[in-house]
């Protein structure tokens, strides 16, 4: 348990640990890759460690060279038929892995903890099962077998939005050698799309713009309208390769984004030096800009195909708004630091279109409701989403992580700007995504 006491004043600059979404698919793309991947700012968190330990036990060496980690990957990607892999609490390296055993010559079983078993896993057992992989679990949940085959060329248009599942099916691809082609309706987060171009070979990825047509009810007028009803199309050829190189891996906007928050809440300035800016992943930095804080962007360049800059926060009077379609899809690990921001914003914010919310680490609208309930902010849960009605005098109170990293932190970042101390209950929770992160805090709390 942790107490964590109001802040007088928010301001510091800080950086924050590697990318966990660049981080695993950095290691796990080791498995399929021809020569060594080397990788640079590689963070301590469990879930990315939990990624090297199973890399390792499928025979990838790992050493470290002065600032790198370097992975060389195994001659051939064969397991006996027992093998038990533990993915904790990882569902990116569960669903991820999944598409590479289904592709390979392996056979294992995955695992998790509670959280992890409770994640729905159909959305991966039915098209990997379409392309002809065998995957078998009870309940559509871990943990689930898998025995590698030799996969069908595939095409699949994504009925959920979900970048684990688009990475599942195109690294089910690549191990198997055989054409798939994904169609996302949302963009979701793009770091295996740049990775496989940036590492190697054979993946095409096409974006559908508006046309302008003419209005069929006034042939004077011009309307636009999408020429297919999906937005991206990636496709992986059946000879793609890859041959390894450098991952440089930037800070991560997600867990930078608690520390914006921070600023946002308190009137405060916050910089994170190195923060990964790729453009599926900015959404809660745009989001403060439209509630009123001021946002800039110093020293932005490409490094591994990801975009990274230095980027400062400054509260302002915050605006409540309207979130939902592809905007919550742009920042959906970033809704229980959204409704943190909104405990704060005076008026109703309203987050619709987030039901994978119930389906992360926790339920996190439920998680989210309850904890602003006890910090007596007035929150009703939607059917995919929240209302929240935002007021400037926020209660101290005894908060519950849940077991998820992520509701620890935005809350631990909500009692910051509260009237009376807070506790969390389990605060070690935050070392899943964020070690380091109360300490990180500490030098942003003027006392
Ligand atoms: C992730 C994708 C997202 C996100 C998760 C990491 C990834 O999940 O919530 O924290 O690295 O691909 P979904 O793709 O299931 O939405």
């Amino acid at each position: 348990m942790r107490t964590i006491s109001p802040a007088r004043k928010i301001d510091g600059t800080i950086s924050v640990p590697g990318d966990k979404s660049i981080a695993h698919r950095a290691v796990l793309l080791s498995l399929l890759s021809e020569g060594p991947i080397s990788v640079v700012n590689f963070p301590e968190s469990a879930d990315c460690q939990t990624s090297l330990n199973i890399v390792r036990q499928l025979g990838v060496e790992v050493e470290t060279i002065g600032d790198r980690m370097v992975l060389r990957p195994p001659e051939e990607l064969t397991t006996g038929s027992d093998v038990v892999l533990d993915c904790g609490n990882s569902g990116t390296t569960a669903r991820l892995l999944a598409g590479i055993i289904a592709g390979s010559e392996a056979e294992v079983t995955l695992s998790g903890d509670e959280s992890l078993q409770r994640r729905p896993m159909k959305r991966i057992i039915d098209p990997l099962s379409q392309m002809g992989a065998e995957v078998f679990s009870e309940n559509y949940r871990l943990p689930m077998r898998i025995r590698g085959a030799r996969l069908l060329p595939f095409e699949y248009r994504l009925p959920v939005a979900s970048a684990q599942v688009k990475s599942c099916l195109l690294l089910a691809g690549l191990a198997s050698g055989c054409t798939t082609v994904i169609r996302e309706d949302q963009l979701t987060r793009d770091h295996t799309e740049l990775m496989l171009q940036e590492l190697g070979e054979g993946i095409e990825v096409r974006y559908v713009k508006p046309v302008l047509v003419e209005d069929p009810i006034d042939p004077r007028k011009r309307r636009t309208e999408m020429p297919e009803p999906f937005k991206k199309e990636i496709t992986l050829s059946g000879q793609a390769r890859l041959h390894g190189g450098l991952v440089d891996i930037p800070g991560d906007v997600s867990s930078a984004a608690f520390f914006f928050a921070a600023a946002a809440i308190s009137g405060g300035t916050v910089t994170v030096e190195r923060c990964g800016l790729n453009p599926t992943r900015t959404g809660f930095v745009e989001h403060l800009k439209a509630c009123g804080c001021r946002v800039t962007v110093e020293e932005r360049k490409t490094v591994s195909g990801e975009v990274r800059g230095t980027v400062t926060v400054t509260g302002g009077q915050l605006k409540p708004r309207k979130i939902h379609g592809e905007t919550t899809v742009g920042l959906i690990d970033e809704i229980p630091i959204v409704s943190v921001v909104a405990a704060y914003t005076p008026g109703t914010t309203i987050i619709r279109d987030a039901a994978e919310l119930k389906v992360k680490e926790s339920d996190r609208l439920t998680a989210i409701a309850q904890n602003l309930d006890r910090m007596g902010i007035k929150c009703g849960v939607l059917d995919d989403g929240l209302a929240i009605e935002g007021k400037s005098e926020v209660s101290g109170a005894d908060v519950r992580s849940f077991g998820d990293h992520r509701i620890a932190m935005a809350f631990a970042v909500a009692a910051l700007g509260a009237v009376g101390p807070s506790t969390i209950d389990d605060d070690r929770i935050v070392d899943i995504s964020c070690p380091g992160f109360f300490e990180l805090l500490d030098r942003i709390h003027g006392e």
